[in-house]
């Protein structure tokens, strides 16, 4: 019999770590089934990709200019998760508009079979039409996000509306606390819309986790098809794998592993708020008070600029409490950097996760077992938080309420010491709730794991998206 062609797939990711390492590690997925692909990047964040991503004879990079000069940005910042204040933030989304037209040279002198695009990209679209190349879309967000963001343009919410508002039309009675941004909407409906166009989803979750019913409710919404091929996050098997995902963590994973080792079961509290947000130094200061009035164990990530206590007076006492770090140096452990937070989250020493609900750190917290108590900020986060709350009661709200367009700088709102401390107690005082929400996790997590081996949902929506890319490489060459 002849051997079959591998399939030669391109793909594209946004320039933010969040979107980058999950699609790299889709990526990966079709290079591990004998397929050719190939990521399009930039300088840095190809160099970011190539230390995290292990070797493989299938796995290429590609790499295009990026215009540092052009929109006036230093070498090197190529990344929406590099950059902490608006000006930058505007000339990196600018670069990344900017990539189009050396990635259009590189993929028409050397068309694929298939191009997946990140949706941050909707001119992959007229590319891929020109081309007449299928394409897929990947977004980095699950799909219950997209039906509530579907429901909701089916039935916005009323300008005279007060919260809560219902999500009409979905298979669980869902309310948000809080409407969306109108810019935030705004923009991420074009993209939505764009994305339709394509040829179908890629998602980075297992179908058990957002359920049969909102696979089907986007179908029948949208008549568009959905992809299940993760959690991509359990694809790094080895430690050194894991520890190093993404940039370079600031400490060693080793030295972290070891504190945790020497931790009770569950005893412990994980808070990280991803690579995109930064809260004010007064909201840090609420979550200081609350961490130590709970009495819970911790490890907090914080962001590599925060100083050290005894060093320079005022900078620092704004966001730490007097004496909080002497006082905690055996019950805590701050992290002020980019932590190793796959390895964190599999300890069995964490017995929960405060998280901004960046679908990335939702799903591994989902795989590795860990409750979460959410606290959402930007973007897609607050409906992430419904799926992990209300529908799936693997998590306690926090409670926060206020939807920003970006993840850092000041905000109206603090939430505050007292509903800190609340949820924290909600999941660590080993009471009935907790125990149920725990059990549930758990039980998510084991299935995460069943789907991405043989066999599994992921692993066979993975074979059949291989075999609708074969079709339509047929149906190309033989019209
Ligand atoms: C996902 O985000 C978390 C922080 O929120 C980070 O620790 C983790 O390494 C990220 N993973 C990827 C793949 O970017
Ligand atoms: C993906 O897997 C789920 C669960 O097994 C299944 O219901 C769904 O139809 C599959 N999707 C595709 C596109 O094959």
């Amino acid at each position: 019999m002849e051997e079959e062609q591998p399939l030669k797939i391109y793909f594209i990711p946004f320039l933010a770590a969040g979107h980058m390492i999950p699609h790299c590690d889709i990526a990966r997925l079709f290079a591990s089934r004998g397929h050719h692909v190939t990521i399009i990047t930039t300088p840095a964040n190809s160099q970011i990709i190539r230390n995290s991503i292990p070797h493989h004879p299938n796995f290429a990079v590609h790499t295009v200019h990026f215009p540092s000069q052009e929109v006036g940005l230093p070498d090197g910042l190529e990344s929406l998760s590099t950059v902490t204040d608006m000006v930058n933030l505007y000339k990196v989304y600018q670069a990344t508009t900017m990539l189009r037209d050396p990635i259009e040279d590189f993929v028409g002198n050397h068309p694929p079979d298939c191009i997946v695009g990140d949706f941050m990209f909707p001119w992959v679209d007229d590319l891929a039409n020109k081309l007449r190349i299928p394409r897929f879309a990947f977004n980095g967000f699950c799909l219950f996000t997209l039906c509530a963001i579907e429901s909701l343009k089916a039935h916005p919410i009323p300008l005279d509306a007060s919260p809560p508002f219902l999500l009409h039309g979905l298979p669980h009675p869902v309310t948000l606390k809080t409407a969306p941004p109108t810019n935030i909407k705004e923009v991420l409906d074009a993209m939505i819309e764009i994305e339709l166009r394509s040829n179908g989803l890629i998602v980075n979750n297992f179908a058990e986790l957002d359920g049969e019913e909102y696979i089907q409710y986007y179908e029948r919404t949208t008549g568009h098809k959905a992809w299940h091929l993760g959690p991509a996050c359990l694809l790094h098997r080895t430690v050194e794998e894991k520890a190093q995902r993404g940039q370079k963590s600031v400490l060693s994973a080793h030295k972290c592993m070891s504190w945790l080792d020497s931790k009770k079961q569950n005893s412990v509290v994980y808070i990280c708020f991803g690579s995109l947000c930064y809260f004010p130094d007064n909201q840090l200061y609420e979550i200081a008070c609350a961490v130590e009035a709970s009495g819970c164990e911790f490890v907090w990530v914080v962001p590599e600029k925060k100083g050290k206590e005894n060093e320079e007076e005022e900078e620092k006492q704004k966001w730490l409490p007097k004496g909080f770090e002497e006082r905690n140096s055996k019950k805590g452990m701050i992290i002020r950097g980019w932590a190793p937070q796959v390895l964190i989250l599999e300890h069995p020493a964490v017995g929960a996760f405060v998280t901004h609900c960046g679908w990335n750190s939702t799903v591994e917290a989902v795989s590795a077992g860990v409750p979460m108590i959410t606290w959402p900020v930007h973007g897609e986060q607050f409906y992430n938080e419904k799926l992990v709350s209300d529908v799936r009661g693997i998590g306690v709200e926090v409670g926060a309420d206020e939807w920003g367009t970006v993840g850092f700088g000041e905000r109206e709102k603090l939430v505050g010491r007292e509903d800190i401390e609340r949820a924290l107690r909600r999941l660590m005082d080993g009471g009935d709730e907790a125990q149920e929400i725990r059990g549930r996790t758990k039980e998510f997590g084991k299935k995460a794991r069943v789907a991405v081996q043989e066999g599994g949902s992921s692993y066979n929506n993975l074979t059949a998206l291989i075999d609708e890319l074969k079709r339509l490489r047929c149906c190309k060459t033989t019209p």
